[in-house]
């Protein structure tokens, strides 16, 4: 396919919004759909790259050394974390180039410079932003022809919005015309309580049609397939979580006017079935979390 218009970076410098999982999962599943996909890990604490099992102490190079070394982005790609999804990681180290950046000259533009050389080679590029409007997330607004935003379903959903999408203008008007809002994705949603609805009416209400019809639900399978190194997608395959992310990928992928859909796999899957007409009967499934208090 490789469009041209294919890099995304996924924003929000609210940390624990789901951006990582959304990444991670999101990009299996299209990957595992047949597209070529790349995920750019730019959060220094590296939850994408140990999502996909990489233990962070053994990542040789990550954008930290493209910046101060020279080093090309396709040397610095882990190939096939998984089939047809290939990664540049990241670790600690990366927390020096929102320093390292500061000097070198079109700071702004040097991830989109990196990309650039790598981007017929994808039918999708996703940027995992760190939890800040810092400039690695400015470099990935530049770099990106797309945003995506991934909000938390709770009271604060909208809190700070303001802030990222001054940032999102700013970087349009200025640095990157053709970068577009793509879509909201609401993610941790519970059913079971009030306030999910509340907040789904509030930011439809604010977001309009950019905001995904797949919501995706707490999961407790989605949280703890970091901690095994696996996306969701591939330690709970027949999971409610991992249902949506493939509801998402499909709507994602029409939204770019892809046919693509899992209804054959899932028409032999029962247990895929029966989780999405659990849902819809509004029952609580084991692989939901209650709503706690945090
Ligand atoms: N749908 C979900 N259900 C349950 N836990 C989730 C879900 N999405 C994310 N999490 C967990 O919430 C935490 C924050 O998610 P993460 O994707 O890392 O957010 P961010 O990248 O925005 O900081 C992680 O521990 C993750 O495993
Ligand atoms: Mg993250």
């Amino acid at each position: 396919m490789n469009s041209l218009n294919n890099v995304f970076a996924f924003c929000n410098q609210k940390g624990g919004v789901g951006k990582t999982t959304t990444v991670i999962n999101l990009g299996t599943c299209i990957a595992q759909l047949g597209f070529k996909v790349l995920i750019i890990d730019a959060d220094p604490q590296g939850n994408a790259t140990s999502g996909f099992g990489i233990d962070k102490n053994d990542v040789i190079s990550t954008i930290y050394d493209n910046i101060i070394g020279n080093v090309l982005l396709k040397d610095t790609i882990i190939k096939d974390v998984i089939k047809n999804a290939d990664l540049v990681p990241s670790n600690a180290h990366l927390a020096g180039a929102e320093v390292e950046l500061i000097n070198i000259e079109n700071r702004e533009f040097f991830l989109r410079n990196l990309i650039k050389l790598v981007k017929s080679d994808y039918d999708f590029i996703f940027i995992d932003c760190p939890p800040s409007l810092g400039l690695l997330t400015i470099n990935a607004l530049v770099a990106a022809d797309k945003l995506m935003i991934p909000l938390q379903c709770e009271y604060y959903a909208l809190e700070g919005l303001g802030q990222l999408l001054d940032t999102f203008n700013l970087v349009k008007e200025r640095l990157n015309h053709d970068v577009d809002l793509f879509g909201v994705i609401m993610t941790m949603a519970d059913y079971r309580t009030n306030l999910t609805n509340q907040i789904l009416t509030e930011v439809k209400e604010f977001f309009q049609k950019k905001v995904f019809s797949a919501v995706i639900p707490r999961s407790i399978k989605l949280s703890e397939a970091p901690g095994f190194g696996k996306p969701g997608i591939v330690y709970a395959p027949h999971s409610q979580g991992v249902a949506r992310y493939k509801l998402l990928a499909e709507e994602f992928l029409e939204r770019l006017q892809i046919r693509c859909n899992y209804q054959n796999e899932d028409e032999e899957n029962s247990d895929a079935e029966s989780v999405e007409k659990d849902e819809q009967a509004g029952s609580a499934q084991e692989t939901v979390i209650q709503k706690s208090e945090e």
